[in-house]
């Protein structure tokens, strides 16, 4: 039921924005609670996320809304647990599916991650969707649960619930079907107050950039990279980003249980190209934040060696049995649910694929049943696309280029969307690296490449530049 108050202070918020006003932190947040609590309605909410997407919010308003998302629900300590707890966590990209991977290595190294995740937003799947597909996981654990499993099993994944962020929770599937996914500072405050409430002692924050990813620019992803820096410092929370290319999607498959399929591979020791090598630079990050004394070289080993001994895969196994997960499926992925019916997409002639529209095929999926376009909708776990080759992989005509899986009434139709999304040419493409920048850590400038990391001072406590 909307309240007369609460519609006079969200209008007055509104107005503010609109006339080039700041907005007080004490009405930023009283907005948020009220709209959490039910006192403001969808599309007066609505309203305001439009106008604060077009007209963006100063850094001390930005600040004040990711503390409002923080307290409109609990905070979790988890200083009780002895170690330094890490977290991911990612702007939203086609095809990633990096946590799935990244968080059981960290663990199995022993170096404890609690991670809070999001739905799908827009053309993008989301973690909490793609564990879904997995029969029986939890993803609502209370705050109880977190520090219980964190504690059993050394990792945790849940999202946002009544208890951990619903100021986020509300907006976030609002803004996924109002157009408003893109604002920087409406993704800093969606992320930031989730890596806070839960606790955690260090972050890595993989901003994505390209058709694939809700930034376009690397430039703007350098821009919202340094905002959640920012806001990390501010709050005391130790910060890493990595600038990651999403001109294509990341790795072959795009859809939920499609994706933990393929993430279960690559914990099986199995290498996919950019996905694995982005992984393998995220986690040693992590890592290095939980346990500042290793350097690049050592943290990378340790990161390897997790995988290629099975206990990274052990560890996921562990984890989601803990949170009621049907581990058969994880022993064998082809029970993992899977659409009606298929289609294939084939090379006309030969060539290098020089180019694959990540946005398209993102779309494509969410048309097939992976994404939703309304906030009742359901959505089909088996459903999206494999694609058969990456950027800068060779074809020949009649090649696979993608198998779409979906129901049977637009399956045709999204066939010829996916073939317009690949370019097939006559020579070799250069290829992108799929990280592009590594910030954080005390560079001076900022703005180290992953080859000039021996300046790792080993503190772990990244000092404050930009
Ligand atoms: N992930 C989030 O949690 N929020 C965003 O806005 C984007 C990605």
């Amino acid at each position: 039921m909307t309240s007369t108050e609460a519609v006079k202070s969200v209008l007055g918020v509104i107005h503010a924005k609109r006339n080039g006003q700041t907005v007080g932190n004490d009405d930023l947040a009283t907005v948020v609670l009220d709209y959490t609590a039910g006192r403001i309605a969808d599309y007066q909410m609505a309203a305001l996320l439009a106008t604060v997407a077009c007209t963006g919010l100063t850094h001390a308003e930005t600040v004040a809304l990711t503390r409002a998302y923080v307290s409109s629900g609990s905070t979790l300590n988890l200083s009780t647990q002895g170690k330094r707890v890490v977290d991911k966590h990612s702007t939203g990209g086609v095809g990633d599916k990096v946590s799935l991977f990244v968080v059981p290595v960290v663990a199995a190294c022993g170096v404890p991650v609690a991670k809070l995740s999001g739905q799908g937003l827009d053309f993008m799947g989301g973690t909490i969707d793609k564990l879904s597909s997995i029969s029986g996981l939890r993803m609502d654990l209370g705050t109880d649960e977190v520090v219980d499993v964190l504690t059993r099993t050394g990792m945790v994944v849940s999202g946002q619930s009544d208890d951990l962020v619903p100021g986020d929770r509300a907006t976030y599937a609002l803004r996924d079907v109002t157009g408003t996914v893109d604002s920087l500072p409406l993704i800093a405050a969606s992320i930031m107050s989730k890596k806070i409430a839960i606790g955690t002692q260090g972050v890595v924050l993989d901003v994505k950039y390209g058709p694939g990813a809700v930034i376009g620019s690397v430039e703007e992803a350098r821009e919202l990279a340094v905002l959640m820096l920012r806001i990390g410092h501010e709050v005391g929370l130790p910060a890493r980003a990595v600038l990651s290319d999403m001109r294509q999607p990341l790795g072959y498959a795009v859809g939920n249980s499609l994706e933990v399929a393929e993430a279960l591979r690559a914990l099986r020791g199995e290498w996919i190209p950019r996905y694995s090598e982005l992984c393998e630079t995220i986690a040693r990050l992590m890592l290095q934040l939980g346990r500042p004394e290793l350097d690049v070289a050592a943290a990378t080993v340790q990161v390897k060696e997790a995988i290629a001994s099975g206990r990274a895969l052990a560890k996921f196994r562990e984890w989601a049995e803990e949170q009621g997960g049907d581990v058969s499926q994880i022993d064998d992925p082809s029970t993992l649910p899977s659409a009606p019916h298929a289609a294939t997409v084939r090379a006309t002639h030969d060539g290098w694929v020089a180019g694959i529209d990540a946005r398209t095929i993102g779309s494509a999926a969410a048309r097939l049943g992976a994404g939703r376009f309304s906030y009742e909708q359901q959505i089909d776990h088996g459903a999206g696309l494999v694609l058969g080759r990456q950027v800068g992989e060779r074809v020949q005509a009649g090649d696979v280029l993608a198998e779409l899986y979906g129901s049977a009434e637009n399956l045709e139709s999204i066939v010829v969307t996916v073939a317009s999304a690949f370019h097939v040419e006559d020579h070799e493409p250069d290829l992108e690296p799929v990280v592009s920048a590594i910030l954080g850590g005390g560079w001076p400038d900022g703005d180290a490449e992953q080859g000039d990391e021996s300046e790792n001072d080993g503190s772990g406590n990244p000092s404050p530049w930009w």
